[in-house]
């Protein structure tokens, strides 16, 4: 590759100390997909200012510091685009419950399911679920995760959703990662709603969204469409009231029926659809038309034992971008790990190694509204990467358990284990 410089609309100019990353394998997961054997990167301050081959280095500069990666892997900061990771309690009780033969929709309907958490998360104090949380997002910034979706949806009255929403904040402030809220209040019906579903909806399209917005605590709009949940009509009002306030919209869809949601989102231009095992061909030209990204979440079919999968022939010949995230959350998908969400989404839905890797990079990123500024090593991007253990980038995906992290670079600042993060 050249080396290659801001492009035109790009950030101003970064400002701030130079250092120099030489003897870097870079895998940069631009557009192109480049690698660079022998590479290198400026960054100036927290922004990435240069990328290309070592030996096109610009001449020689007054670096604050070099750095000697001596031959390893660089990837971008990886980046998980779905999570419920702020909850209280664990639903292993459940868990159990479904090994024996309960399904997730059964449980949901006699009141568990995510009813059992919003219950567990009312009950919580600010704190307790700061504390709770932590644990799960250190073990995301310790595979080398650099931004994370955080999706609000267990609180379910407006100061409860606010409650989950300040801590993902507060863990964005806690942690080196960038944090981006969505708020789910439309994930299930609370029990004060019984037989008020439309009532539900118009209280958090008209009051709940324009407050929690105007308080900084939203960054996008998410609504779980099911038979168990919301139908098309609710999310289509809740997508118009997000669209007046300027938000992103993303949607739970299709993911144990296909009820049409995905058309409706790739109508309103949502960022993502995200599941979609009961998708086909219509959703995924739909989804590369928009430009929706789908995101799919291995985990959560893994843990619920679907056995329909994403379309993801359909998804490939329509050439949408797919993301790849592990839905963390206490029902669906208790986990951490990114990197097994990667090998779950190659061996179970059958992604290639560099999809994977794509799908926790530049597609995760445009899945977030992040596009050009995370998810690939380019000039203008944070200068967020991760320096791994590995012989090959196969290797992401393939390890179970297994962590091959070697140092996490975040906003330039290389990040200390254990110190930091505990
Ligand atoms: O993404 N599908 C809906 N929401 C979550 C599950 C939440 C829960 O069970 O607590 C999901 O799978
Ligand atoms: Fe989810």
């Amino acid at each position: 590759m050249s080396a290659t410089q801001g492009a035109a609309g790009a950030p101003p100019p970064a400002s701030g100390p130079l250092q120099l990353w030489r003897g870097a394998r870079l895998a940069t997961c631009d557009a192109a997909n480049t690698r660079i054997q022998a590479g290198a990167l400026i960054t100036r301050g927290a922004t990435i200012e240069w990328v290309g081959e070592e030996a096109a280095l610009p001449a020689a500069r007054a670096y604050a510091q070099v750095h000697d990666l001596r031959g390893a892997w660089v990837t971008p900061g990886l980046i998980d685009c779905h999570t419920h990771l702020v909850f209280a309690g664990t639903r292993a009780d459940e868990y159990a419950q479904r090994l024996r033969g309960r399904s997730y929709e059964d449980i949901a309907r006699a009141g568990g399911g995510i009813l059992s958490t919003v219950h567990a998360l009312r009950a919580a104090g600010e704190q307790q679920l700061f504390d709770e949380s932590a644990p799960r997002l250190a073990a995301l910034v310790a595979e080398g995760v650099t931004a994370v979706e955080i999706k609000s949806g267990y609180g379910l009255t407006l100061q409860d959703e606010a409650k989950m929403l300040r801590v993902a904040r507060q863990l964005g402030r806690a942690f080196p990662v960038t944090v981006r809220t969505t708020l789910l209040a439309a994930h299930t019906l609370p029990p004060e709603y019984r037989g008020r579903a439309d009532e539900y909806i118009d209280t958090i399209a008209r009051e709940w969204l324009p407050a929690l917005t105007g308080e900084g605590l939203v960054d996008a709009v998410d609504v779980f469409c099911e038979s168990i949940a919301f139908s098309v009509a609710q999310a289509e009002r809740l997508f118009t009231a997000a669209r007046t306030l300027g938000l992103p919209m993303k949607m739970h869809a299709e993911q144990l029926s296909n009820l049409g949601g995905t058309l409706l989102a790739t109508r309103y231009g949502a960022l993502s659809c995200d599941h979609l095992e009961y998708a086909g061909a219509a959703e995924a030209q739909a989804m590369a038309s928009s430009g929706t990204v789908a995101v799919l979440l291995p985990v959560a079919y893994y843990c619920l034992a679907e056995r329909r999968k994403p379309p993801l022939a359909a998804l490939r010949a329509a050439g949408t971008a797919m993301a790849v995230a592990t839905d963390c959350n206490p029902g669906s998908a208790p986990g951490a790990s990114l990197l097994t969400a990667m090998s779950m989404a190659t061996r179970l839905f059958g992604l290639t190694a560099e999809e994977a890797l794509a799908g926790v990079t530049r597609h995760a990123a445009r899945a977030l509204g992040l596009a050009g500024t995370h998810g690939a090593l380019v000039p203008g991007a944070a200068a967020d990467f991760v320096v791994w253990n590995v012989g090959s980038t196969d290797e992401l995906g393939y390890w179970i358990g297994l962590n091959p992290r070697r140092t996490v670079v975040r906003a330039a600042e290389i990040q200390r284990w254990p110190e930091r993060q505990h």
